[in-house]
């Protein structure tokens, strides 16, 4: 099989197909991509992927290239994984890599494949690209597409392509589904629950799935707001609801909300294909979940100021992480680097740290200043602001972090730290959607543990 586009999803679903057994060339046009890739070295961050990649590397069964010519004449399916990004200036997503990837792989193939996409794409693009593809194919109407898509986690992207809560295979024939049969069957095998659809299904189960998930997560921040005008305190709240079987306490972690690069840009492009199909009213709610989400970032940094004295001119400020998630070095549309950015807009000293993401951060807002430790980070700050809950962050001493600044004052936006032990340190401990003297010790033991980290 050939995997066309090396980023995070394509580079993981190559490792881990070689992983399986399967013959795999992965394709990009990078060519700095493909090589590092085939010396062995992963683009990006991702826990466990290097040592999957050196694996399939030495088994023989993973190779690299820039070439589509060798891509058309080894693989029996073509994975394209290629990303689609938010259009410039609009909420659409950009489609032009995916349309590229498929006429130039499509124009030189000349047997009986399958061509499989697995990009997050608007609902109808299947259809639209199986016209394409057969329309410059040497191999005409015979040309089929399906599509599968993909629910990989960063920070999880092995354990959840090679362990998948399931499969979904869009289809236009009972051969295409075959060909996936096989390309899936290890997983199969292990019992992964499969669903068969028709193409348009196949292409909303990924953008409904994250609607849902975003959906979660700015539900749970507007009781934030909520909370805050009422002396409420939305951990307990969440805590609360999380025993209720039905509500489930994943993705209801209040905080600075969502970001990366799913999330923010399918809820818009999904507002946008609705709208397009004229079924616009059915999303416009994901208009509000984007605006809740956003107005937490704002109201974090409302918070820091409050901290800083009721200005950020000249105050220091530590800002703790810049990726959008811990066990990540992404900072695409990242909460924590905006919230950054923001507060440096308002004259403050903002002195960023992250254990992975710096290097990511430094090229995307090189004014501010990024340093390699915590305790350089905190070092003298008036106010510090953890923004990404790495581990590091978590386990680290409020007693140590004490010594080191200038005023005892935090902003925990993930809601992430022990507030009475920061409190007992002598710290002003403040989160979004608590009080400022919370009774955060009402917070019954065994709470469950999924809440916490969802
Ligand atoms: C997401 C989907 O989970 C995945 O299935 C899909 O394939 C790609 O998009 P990912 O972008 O890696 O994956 O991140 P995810 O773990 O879903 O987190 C998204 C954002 O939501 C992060 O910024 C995270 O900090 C935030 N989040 C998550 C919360 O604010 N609260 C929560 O309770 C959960």
């Amino acid at each position: 099989m050939t995997v066309i586009g090396t980023g995070y999803l394509g580079a993981t679903h190559a490792v881990c197909m070689a992983v399986l057994g399967f013959e795999v060339l992965g394709v990009d046009v990078d060519p700095a991509k493909v090589e590092l890739l085939a010396s062995g070295r992963v683009p990006f961050y991702e826990p466990g992927l290097p040592e999957k990649l050196q694996d399939a590397l030495a088994s023989g069964r993973l190779r690299f290239t820039t070439s589509f010519d060798e891509a058309a004449a080894f693989g029996d399916v073509h994975f394209v994984c290629v990303g689609t990004p938010q259009q410039p200036g609009s909420h659409a997503a950009d489609l032009r890599y995916v349309d590229a990837a498929f006429t130039e792989l499509a124009r030189r193939i000349d047997r009986k494949t399958l061509l499989i996409g697995k990009s997050t794409v608007p609902v109808g693009t299947a259809a639209r690209l199986a016209q394409l593809v057969r329309s410059v194919s040497p191999l005409g109407d015979e040309l089929e597409l399906a599509w599968n898509p993909e629910f990989l986690r960063e920070g999880f992207a092995v354990e959840d392509t090679l362990h998948p809560d399931r499969l979904v295979f869009g289809v236009d024939s009972e051969w295409a589904e075959r060909q996936l049969r096989v390309a899936f069957r290890p997983l199969l095998d292990e019992g992964t629950p499969l669903v068969v659809a028709d193409t348009a299904t196949a292409e909303l189960v990924k953008v409904a799935a994250n609607s849902f998930l975003a959906t979660k997560i700015s539900y749970i921040n507007a009781m934030a707001e909520v909370c805050e005008a009422t002396g409420a305190d939305v951990n307990l709240l969440a805590t609360a609801l999380a025993y209720d079987d039905r509500i489930g306490g994943r993705f209801l972690k209040p905080g600075l909300g969502f970001g990366g690069g799913c999330l923010p840009k399918d809820i818009r492009a999904f507002r946008a294909r609705a709208e397009e199909l004229g079924v616009g009213q059915a999303v416009r709610f994901l208009d509000e979940v984007d605006q809740i989400n956003q107005r937490r970032r704002s109201r974090t940094v409302d918070l820091v100021r409050e901290l800083a004295g009721g200005s950020l001119q000249g105050a220091r400020i530590a800002a703790l992480g810049a990726a959008f998630k811990p066990n990540s070095d992404d900072v695409r549309d990242a909460p924590a680097l905006d919230v950054a950015r923001m507060l440096y807009l308002e004259g403050a000293r903002v002195v960023v740290y992250d254990p992975e993401a710096n290097a990511n951060a430094h090229r995307v807002y090189p004014d501010l200043d990024y340093v390699g430790t915590l305790a350089e980070a905190v070092m003298d700050a008036d106010v510090v602001v953890l923004l990404t809950e790495w581990d590091e962050f978590r386990r680290a001493d409020p007693r140590d972090l004490g010594a080191l600044v200038s005023g005892r004052r935090i902003v925990d936006g993930r809601h992430a730290l022990d507030a009475s032990r920061y409190r007992a340190a002598g710290w002003e401990y403040r989160a979004l959607g608590r009080p400022a003297e919370a009774a955060t010790a009402q917070l019954v033991e065994n709470d469950k543990d999924s809440v916490a980290h969802a």
